[in-house]
């Protein structure tokens, strides 16, 4: 035990009177006393010699020599931060900072928000649901009872655990839980995320982007509708761009309609990307059936509205000119660099 005291009261001196110089004098003071064959744990093996009646002592003797010594590591450490050691081997102030790669924003977020912001100039406002979605507000609540043939439009993704449960195949679920809230005039658009069973190829992936539009209030015509459409394609395409409907089908709307813009890629004069006809579909849209409106507890007599629904990724194709949708979710980025935006 004398022995004991003796050796630690040795080291105590000699640590005590340490100074360090530079990094590797730290670290050479770590490993001699802290280190895993470092003195703190070599002397706390002399445990084992000490007599029984002696251990308490000893045990508080070492475990007090351990944190003493700790205490002093800390103290160099703490005095070699901000300090410049050795000929600013360490830390240098004034070296220029690392230069931080700053990214870009996705063309498919630049192109949904530019869709955004041309709908807010007109006083919509964005609302969001859920992608997990259930079998109503996907499909029943739009008119599109079970076993009605057009559910075979899209290929759904059901839930394993319950088929009620599915992710959305598409924006239009948003409609219906806006309308249920029951407060009009209503003007939302809804972006966001939807999920289809398809192959995966150059035109079509089983995850896309959708942004739906609906405006319910009284007395909403499809002149309305149309003009809401001609006002967008020209602040998103230029003045220059020409527009027609043609009349289509959808479930949750009477009567409905698709619209074409001329082909941003041949101006119209026809090419493979619009299969040299010189147009374009870009959306689906109609004035929102009376029943869907029904569903949702809206009296139909007295309130009227539209609805239209268009693909991201297609409009940013067209935008951009790119060819392969796959590109959109690879996340390569000398793609994804090249699309600088302010929004
Ligand atoms: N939900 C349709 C789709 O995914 C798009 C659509 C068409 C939305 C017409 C609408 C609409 O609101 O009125 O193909």
């Amino acid at each position: 035990m004398e022995q004991l005291s003796a050796q630690v009261e040795h080291y105590k001196r000699e640590i005590a009177g340490t100074i360090v110089a530079n990094k590797d004098e730290l670290e050479n003071f770590r490993i001699k006393y802290l280190g895993t064959k470092g003195l703190v744990k070599s002397i706390m093996g002399e445990m084992k010699s000490v007599a029984v009646e002696n251990k308490k002592a000893a045990g508080q003797l070492l475990n007090e020599f351990k944190l003493f010594t700790e205490a002093k590591y800390e103290e160099l450490v703490s005095a070699a931060i901000g300090k410049p050691l050795n000929q600013g081997s360490e830390l240098d102030l004034s070296l220029p900072g690392a230069v931080l790669p700053i990214g870009t924003r996705h063309p498919i977020s630049i192109v949904q928000n530019k869709i955004i912001n041309i709908f807010r100039s007109l006083g919509f406002s964005v609302a969001e649901g859920p992608e997990v979605e259930d079998d109503w507000h996907n499909f029943s609540a739009l008119n599109l009872p079970e076993n009605h043939p057009a559910r075979d439009m899209q290929d759904t993704f059901y839930l394993n655990e319950s088929p009620a449960w599915l992710l959305r195949t598409h924006t239009s679920s948003v409609q219906i839980r806006e309308m249920q809230k029951g407060k009009f005039p209503l003007r939302i658009i809804c972006p966001g995320r939807v999920y289809r069973n398809e192959t995966i190829s150059a035109r079509a992936h089983c995850f896309f982007n959708q942004v739906e539009g609906l405006y319910i209030a009284e007395q909403v015509s499809f002149a309305d509708l149309k003009q809401t459409l001609y006002f967008f394609v020209q602040e998103m395409f230029g003045e220059d761009i020409k527009v027609r409907f043609r009349p289509s089908y959808f479930p949750f709307t009477e009567p409905s309609a698709e619209m074409d813009i001329s082909c941003l890629i041949c101006g119209g004069t026809g090419c493979s990307v619009c299969k040299k006809t010189g147009w374009v579909e870009i959306l689906g849209c109609g004035m929102v059936h009376p029943k869907v409106l029904e569903n949702c507890g809206i009296d139909s007599d007295k309130y009227t509205g539209f609805a239209f629904g268009m693909g991201i990724e297609r409009i940013t194709m067209l935008n951009y000119q790119i060819k392969d949708l796959r590109l959109f979710s690879e996340n390569d980025v000398r793609f994804l660099a090249q699309f600088k935006s302010a929004l």
